[in-house]
């Protein structure tokens, strides 16, 4: 039987950046195919290719056996290959059910959409993966790791005979990992080729029949989880093994930065009262709805809230807007890029600008250009984005460089204290290491951090100490040797 799918000696250059280099890969139906590598190393470029996206410079791919050519995402999709892309490309302003079959919208006589067909056939597919997400709610309404969810609903509605998922658990928290785990286990058994590109390498271990490994361009190896061990899996990836130390914690003082009292916008969140001290790492646990995230977002002015107060370095502030709070010294790294984040479509270099304008304007408001080249490319090498070039755009990057691309604009922008969402997602084992250093960094040098994460090694090994949220309430804050996996986990769940 020849294999689901497969993709032989390509190659892809963007301009003169070779980034494939005959690379090729094959995945059979009912096998569960990871592709591991650094930020940049190729993954998305290949999986773009095989999904239509993209177009090859050489090379075949091959469809059992059959060689095919898709043109377009919808080309793809015909012929049984879905993607699931590593950004979400849902449209917010629009219903689950109509993200999920735009462009295939069932109709009645004379060409009107079936709306109510519409929705029941959204929601007998999410019965069928087992998941409660309502048709009719706008997508924008829903959480990144929801979104996640109705992305993946809606690459399995078509059918797909190979699904390729790009990252696919980066939003997810962990109980909603094991629902798309359960996913997987059906499409397998229904004999539908998967490829899962992952930095977790737990949950590739977990779910791989077979692992490939891509290194700048190239394919490195194929191998079996059985045959093989995490150690190995980044040896091959970087070259080199890697220990995944957290920095020490720091010496944190009593001088308190923000002042949370009785925040509540009910019925998201209840009562959050906290104070972040200067130099310290402040973790929030929780699971995924708990409120932390909406937390964040009116801290930051990006939500309203209801009654309480918010306090920067013993100011009471009365912040409407995400402009405000960077002017007041509030920054804050979100968890989706996209919507608030970085502008994709221009230069790091203008992304450094927009963060701290104010720093840069000379007499008679003229910018100072040589100092933003300086500044930018400083931001460059501290966060290790590649390529060292900060007059790409944004989204010419890979996903994991995009992220350090975030990190690198919040920390421009000289924050008192920076609420950091996720700050981690979807980048590689090595660039983590770096980004904690730079977040313990941040807080040694007196600026207060807040570490919202749904992976909880990240928030054990940063934090000073933890919140722990349930239900959009505080349900403990744990300290030294109370900060533990068990103690977080009571305290989330119970
Ligand atoms: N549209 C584009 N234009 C120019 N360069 C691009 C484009 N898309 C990707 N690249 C470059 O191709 C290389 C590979 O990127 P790719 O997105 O495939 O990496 P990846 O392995 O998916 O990384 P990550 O783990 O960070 O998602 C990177 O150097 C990236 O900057
Ligand atoms: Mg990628």
């Amino acid at each position: 039987m020849p294999p689901a799918l497969e993709a032989k000696s390509i190659n892809k250059s963007f301009g003169s950046h070779r980034v494939l280099h005959d690379v090729s890969f094959a995945v059979q139906a009912g096998e569960v195919h990871a592709l591991v590598g650094e930020n940049g190393a190729g993954k998305s470029t290949l999986m773009n290719i095989i999904g239509g996206i993209h177009t090859r410079d050489a090379g075949e791919l091959l469809l059992k056996g059959q060689a095919i050519d898709p043109a377009d995402v919808w080309q793809a999709r015909q012929l049984g290959i879905s993607v699931v892309f590593q950004e979400l490309s849902l449209t917010p302003n629009m219903t689950v059910a109509q993200n999920i079959f735009v462009r295939r919208e069932p109709t009645k006589a004379l060409g009107m959409i079936d709306w109510q067909r519409l929705n029941a056939d959204a929601q007998a597919l999410f019965e069928q993966i087992g998941v409660e997400i309502s048709p009719t709610e706008l997508v924008g309404n829903y959480s990144v790791g929801i979104q996640q969810i109705i992305e993946i609903a809606k690459a399995i509605s078509f059918d797909a005979e190979v699904i390729i998922m790009d990252e696919p658990t980066s939003a997810l928290s962990e109980s909603e990992v094991d629902r798309l785990f359960g996913i997987i286990a059906d499409l397998k058994a229904q004999g539908v080729a998967i490829v899962f590109i992952s930095h977790k390498l737990g949950e590739v271990f977990r779910i791989a029949d077979r692992i490939s490994v891509l290194r700048d361009g190239e394919m490195v190896g194929v191998t079996k989880p059985a045959d093989s061990s995490p150690d190995e899996i980044i040896r091959m990836m970087v070259g080199r093994s890697f220990d995944d130390l957290y920095p020490p914690k720091g010496v944190v003082g009593d001088e308190v930065i923000l002042e949370v009292r009785e925040l509540s916008h009910p019925p998201l969140f209840h009562d959050i009262s906290f104070s972040l001290r200067k130099g310290e790492i402040l973790g929030i646990a929780g699971l995924v709805g708990a409120g932390r995230t909406e937390v964040a977002r009116a801290i930051f002015g990006a939500d309203s809230y209801s009654s309480g107060s918010i306090a920067l370095a013993g100011e009471r502030l009365d912040i409407k807007s995400p402009r405000e709070a960077i002017e007041k010294g509030i920054v804050y790294l979100t968890e989706d890029r996209k919507v608030m984040g970085l502008f994709l479509s221009m230069t790091m270099r203008e992304n450094i600008v927009s963060a701290a304008l104010g720093r840069f304007v000379g007499a008679l408001g003229i910018l100072r250009h040589k100092e933003i080249a300086a500044e930018s490319g400083r931001a460059m090498q501290r966060n290790d984005i590649r390529p060292r070039d900060d007059l790409l755009s944004v989204n010419s990057l890979s996903g994991g460089n995009q992220q350090k691309s975030l990190l690198a604009k919040c920390l421009s922008a000289n924050p008192k204290a920076l609420l950091a969402d996720e700050p981690t997602r979807g980048v590689d084992v090595g660039a983590k290491v770096k980004i904690h250093q730079a977040l313990r960094d941040l807080a040694n040098h007196g600026v207060g951090v807040i570490v919202i994460s749904s992976e909880l090694p990240e928030v054990l090994g940063l934090s000073d100490r933890v919140i722990v949220f349930r239900e959009g309430r505080i349900s403990a804050i744990l300290a030294g040797d109370n900060i533990s996996q068990a103690e977080v986990m009571r305290h989330a769940v119970q």
